[in-house]
């Protein structure tokens, strides 16, 4: 590996970015953009649903890939939270109660309604080329029908609900209801624009992105019959031509917490592409922001893009006093669940805490060492925040690992779970779901939520849920509690990876 120098006028302007895409893509992100296989799939058009753990890189995928395709002259239609409010539509509908809703078919029809009208008015806005081709229609019917008054998305959407509540549960006759649900299900007011639409799209490109559908999360009745909705309208409108694509992406806990869409997104599993990261791809992320902000104080890219990543990273971080500089390196990526956002989160503190104090490159070991705590603490609080729906008080679960030591026999884990279930370790708020765990359960939820990693049978490592998707958990002799936590809950570590 060669040497690379970086001069401290570098750590003036060194930057890993922000920790959400939204932002990062004006401060240079498609540059620093870690081209995944999952990406160039999701690009490709081969998958269109996204899903992934919270700061995973979802939104960098939309947010370059909606880039890239306005390059290429398609057109980009961007959902986000402005666009719809959980509250609003739980205010604004009647609740399943009222009558029979069915309302995940509902919103699957006013999702195809709406996503439909806004790819006909992209296409019209751009040229008016859709005259030719039979794009008449489509014009004639947007000027007679969403002209005057523009509605904004939500108001569309909920517009065809509405309609459709007034049916199933108003004073209407029941053969009259058959036929009118009918029509609001096929969509017959632009049921014949559809073969239009088609030939428009032979010669032009729309992309529709969904994201953040997590934010605002109240788990509702509506919300999850929005999302389901979504994702049934998703397929569906795939199906019509190559040239439009409707893209999604969810949360891994949402989709936990939304049974009818885990049985249908089970049915299009082809169409799912989960995010993944390993060491090697996080160490590329970080060398790349590296490069990129070394370049903007004059360095030279050839000798940048010739330095690997890790001569990049050792040019900022030094390794561990006496070993190897990538130590450094594994000492973060191992206090991280594999998600981007973590990892740019520990090195911006430790360069900012390295800003304060010294003005060299690469920074001291000891500013690693010392944002530690800071880190271990947010990311446990945020991790609970995350799972407050499906395990509310899950703090609480995590503290009661406190001052242990980081390994732990299986005996040792199953009787803190046990004295967890039965209140013996009192919590607060955990009600509605530990009282109900047997130690088996228990265990498997803090492997999944990411306090334990475990050791299987044959296996030499420990693996968290980050590292492997299924593990035989129930062959598990020895757990970890990850090192995310140690300095949060205080926990005894054992030797750091690889130390002597
Ligand atoms: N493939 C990638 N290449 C470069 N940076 C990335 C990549 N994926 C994510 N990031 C960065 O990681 C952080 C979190 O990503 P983000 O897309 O906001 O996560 P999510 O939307 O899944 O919560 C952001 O700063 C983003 O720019
Ligand atoms: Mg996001």
């Amino acid at each position: 590996m060669g040497r690379l120098n970086l001069s401290p006028k570098v750590l003036d302007v060194l930057d890993f970015g922000t920790p959400s895409a939204e932002r990062d893509i004006s401060r240079g992100l498609e540059k620093c953009f870690v081209e995944s296989a999952a990406y160039q799939r999701v690009r490709s058009g081969a998958k269109t649903i996204l899903m992934g753990n919270r700061g995973s890189g979802k939104s960098a995928i939309f947010q370059v890939l909606a880039k890239r395709e306005r390059a290429a002259g398609s057109h980009v239609i961007e959902l986000s939270p402005e666009d719809y409010s959980y509250e609003l539509l739980s205010s604004t509908l009647e609740s399943e109660e009222a009558g029979s809703w069915a309302k995940q078919g509902a919103y699957a029809a006013a999702w195809k309604y709406l996503i439909y009208i806004l790819v006909m008015k992209a296409l019209a806005r751009k040229g008016m080329r859709l005259t030719k081709n039979g794009g008449r229609e489509i014009h004639r019917y947007l000027r007679d029908n969403h002209s005057v008054h523009a509605m904004g998305t939500l108001s569309l959407l909920i517009s065809y609900l509405k309609r459709l509540e007034a049916i199933k549960i108003g004073p209407v006759e029941a053969g009259l209801r058959t036929r009118e649900l009918d029509r609001l299900y096929k969509l017959e007011e632009i049921h014949n624009l559809l073969d239009p639409l088609r030939r428009v799209l032979d010669g032009q490109r729309v992309v529709v992105l969904v994201d953040e559908l997590d934010r605002g999360w109240d788990s509702s009745e509506d919300a999850k019959a929005f999302v389901s909705g979504l994702f049934q309208a998703c397929v569906s409108i795939n199906a019509l031509h190559p040239n439009l694509r409707v893209y999604i992406s969810l949360r891994q806990e949402l989709y936990d917490d939304i049974p009818s869409l885990y049985e249908d997104a089970q049915k299009h599993r082809d169409l799912l592409e989960r995010i993944h990261w390993t060491e090697d791809t996080l160490l590329e992320l970080i060398a790349k922001r590296i490069r990129y902000s070394a370049h903007e104080k004059g360095f030279d890219i050839d000798t940048l893009e010739r330095a690997g990543d890790a001569a990049c990273w050792a040019a900022v971080f030094p390794g561990v006093p006496g070993r190897s500089s990538l130590d450094s390196f594994r000492y973060i990526v191992d206090r991280t669940l594999y998600r981007p956002r973590e990892i740019i989160q520990y090195c911006s503190e430790a360069l900012d805490l390295a800003r304060g104090r010294h003005r060299r490159l690469p920074v001291p070991y000891a500013v690693i060492e010392r944002c530690e705590f800071a880190y271990s603490a947010e990311r446990a609080k945020d991790i609970a925040a995350e799972y407050r729906f499906q395990y509310p008080g899950l703090f609480q679960v995590f503290e009661a690992f406190r001052g242990r030591p980081a390994a732990l026999d299986r005996d040792q884990v199953e009787m803190i779970c046990l004295e967890l279930a039965t209140g013996e370790i009192p919590t607060r708020g955990t009600e509605s779901w530990l009282p109900h765990c047997d130690p088996d359960e228990l265990i498997e939820i803090l492997w999944r939520t990411g306090l334990l990693s475990a050791q299987t049978i044959g296996g030499n490592g420990f693996l968290g849920s980050h590292q492997a998707q299924h593990l035989n958990l129930d062959s598990a002799q020895r757990f970890r509690i990850h090192p995310m936590f140690h300095t949060c809950l205080g926990v005894v570590p054992e030797k750091e990876r690889g130390a002597v």
